[in-house]
């Protein structure tokens, strides 16, 4: 595929990476991905965002069947993540006459990215910048996903450019939203995984495009979106929403266990827990995708996670669990962590300093039990779970 031509003077002149199955390594790309890179041959020509450092030569070459690189006034770099950037350097080899327009956070990321002097110019929140017979407006959206991150907005041709905003790790060379198969639970993905972690900066910036005459979405992965393009800003303001505070608080327990003895534990724990004004979900996740809780954890006033100690260590299971939380709103929610053992005991330790490491608030100190809890240990247990439970009310 070469390029599209999205309106008279906007082109897609991105890259297709259909065999992508995991993006930045954790992310699932289950039908691969796009890095979508957009030049507008204004009076004074621009680019939006880039595209992988792997996919640079096919790039230029797509930007050269459109435009002489010398012509390039002005190459906007709304976020400096390396799926965007990868193809700065030879870019600029090429547009010489080009300045990079991008945010201050930007800037100073780019200096270690490109590592050496650039024509760059540092844009407000607000600020325009004439292409003659369009203008750009920049929209500061720090943290979507990046303290970086900034939107371009175009209105002459009425398109937003947010960079990872409103994307979708979503290969089909068809691009636009209506010519595509159904990539709703890709789009959800996305969100959930890149943008979930900043519902509340999601927020900000929306409030901040709320005046804007929008009628597509050019984001830097996946569908271009012409279709109701509120809708997908509408999505957006739902998911980052937060729900109304439940009369109960909810503790999710998380456990592993070999021989049931740290389900002793758990179970005793959710029966103490209980007795406070709780709903307790107990959960035994040997076998349980990450993925299908995901939900569950979010939505945890507190969160226990139990697993017995093997060769050292917490098992598989609940690392597993844990692993998933750096994508999660999970920052200040009260935690503890148990778990029985035979000889030396470090799992509830270890998944404690995690925890602390990805800065959730832990309640109470670990639990440990030595082999097969007994009726007074699981006594203790439950107070264990009646304390945890009255640290999510107390201040
Ligand atoms: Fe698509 Fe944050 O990079």
């Amino acid at each position: 595929m070469q390029t599209l031509q999205l309106t008279n003077d906007v082109y897609w002149v991105g890259a297709l990476n259909s065999t992508l199955r995991a993006f930045d390594i954790v992310f699932e790309a289950r039908f691969g991905s796009t890095y979508n890179s957009y030049l507008i041959r204004a009076d004074k020509p621009a680019i939006i965002d880039g595209v992988h450092e792997k996919f640079t030569a096919e790039y230029l070459s797509k930007l050269q069947s459109l435009i002489d690189l010398k012509d390039i006034c002005y190459i906007v770099v709304n976020h400096t993540e390396m799926d965007h950037t990868g193809s700065l350097t030879s870019l600029l080899k090429e547009a010489t006459n080009a300045q990079i327009l991008s945010t201050k956070t930007s800037s100073l990321f780019l200096k270690n990215i490109l590592y050496s002097d650039y024509n760059g110019k540092v844009v407000e929140d607000g600020e325009c910048v004439s292409l003659g017979n369009k203008q750009l407006q920049f929209i500061h959206a720090p943290f979507w996903h990046w303290p970086d991150t900034m939107f371009t907005y175009v209105q002459e041709d009425a398109i937003l450019f947010p960079c990872d905003g409103f994307a979708t790790h979503f290969c089909d060379e068809r691009l636009f939203d209506d010519r595509v198969d159904d990539f709703s639970e890709d789009f959800r993905y996305y969100f959930e995984h890149i943008m979930g972690p900043f519902r509340k900066k999601v927020l900000e910036a929306l409030d901040k495009i709320k005046q804007l005459d929008i009628q597509m979405i050019a984001p830097s992965h996946g569908p271009i979106l012409r279709t109701n393009p509120q809708k997908y800003i509408n999505t957006y303001r739902d998911w980052s929403t937060p729900k109304p505070p439940q009369n109960k608080k909810l503790i999710v327990i998380l456990y592993v266990s070999i021989y049931g003895n740290t389900k002793k534990m758990a179970e005793a724990i959710a029966k103490g827990a209980s007795t406070v004004n709780t709903e307790v979900k107990l959960m035994d996740v040997s076998g349980i995708s990450p993925e299908h809780i995901r939900s569950e954890i979010e939505s945890a006033d507190g969160l226990l996670f139990g697993s017995p100690t093997m060769n050292g260590d917490a098992i598989k299971p609940i690392w597993d669990m844990i692993n998933i939380l750096f994508s999660l709103n999970i920052k200040g929610k009260k935690c503890a962590t148990f778990g029985t053992y035979g000889w030396s005991g470090e799992a509830a330790k270890l998944m404690e300093d995690r925890l602390r490491g990805l800065r959730l608030n832990v309640a109470l100190p670990p639990l440990k039990i030595n082999f097969i809890p007994t009726e007074d240990i699981l006594k203790k247990c439950s107070i264990y779970g009646y304390d945890f439970a009255k640290s999510l009310t107390s201040f």
